[in-house]
């Protein structure tokens, strides 16, 4: 990677929490929830990948995508769906995956959907929390405080780059 950057989570710690939080989702959901991972597009992709490989229960995995135009708005209707996935989520245990929460903009209106939709419940999980948000539904999994400064890596872009870096880096 070029550029000052520094690296804030290397792999070794993303692989260990990453673990721990399989282990926590085990605790909380069992086999016959049929659980269903929905990764947000596209910043989940790394996450969700070694997330999913890591939780000893049966799940199924599905996708959406938002466009989000009012980052930092409490107003609702904010992000517009792209893609809703294609698994119906109604009476099904979801459990929304996330890189990042930010404004929290993101998860309110996704899990909102999900909710509208007929899932018997929806939680998140989110590997990084600015801890910022109010009024959206607070993740019940949570990798790591995010600290201050534009993060890059594990799924994480600037302007498309970096997404593909094994560690979390700051610009
Ligand atoms: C980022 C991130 C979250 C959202 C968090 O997505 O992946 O989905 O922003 O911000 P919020 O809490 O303020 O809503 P982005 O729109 O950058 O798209 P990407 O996942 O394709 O990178």
């Amino acid at each position: 990677m070029s550029g000052a950057h520094q690296v804030v989570f290397d792999e070794a710690t993303i692989r260990s929490r990453v673990s721990e939080l399989a282990r926590e989702i085990e605790a909380v959901y069992g086999d016959e929830h049929r659980l269903i991972l929905v990764g947000l597009l596209k910043g989940s992709f790394v996450f969700l990948a070694d997330l999913a490989r890591e939780i000893r229960l049966p799940l199924q995995v599905d996708f959406m995508s938002v466009s989000s135009y009012g980052h930092g708005t409490t107003s609702s209707g904010s992000v517009r769906f792209e893609y809703s996935g294609r698994i119906p989520v109604a009476g099904r245990h979801v459990l929304l995956v996330e890189d990042i929460v930010d404004s929290g903009t993101t998860v309110r209106e996704v899990v909102a959907r999900l909710r509208a939709q007929g899932a018997e419940s929806v939680e998140t999980c989110t590997l990084l929390h600015k801890r910022i948000a109010s009024g959206a539904p607070q993740p019940r999994f949570v990798g790591f405080d995010a600290p201050n400064g534009f993060l890059v890596g594990y799924g994480l872009d600037h302007a498309e780059d970096f997404r593909h870096l094994p560690y979390i880096a700051s610009l």
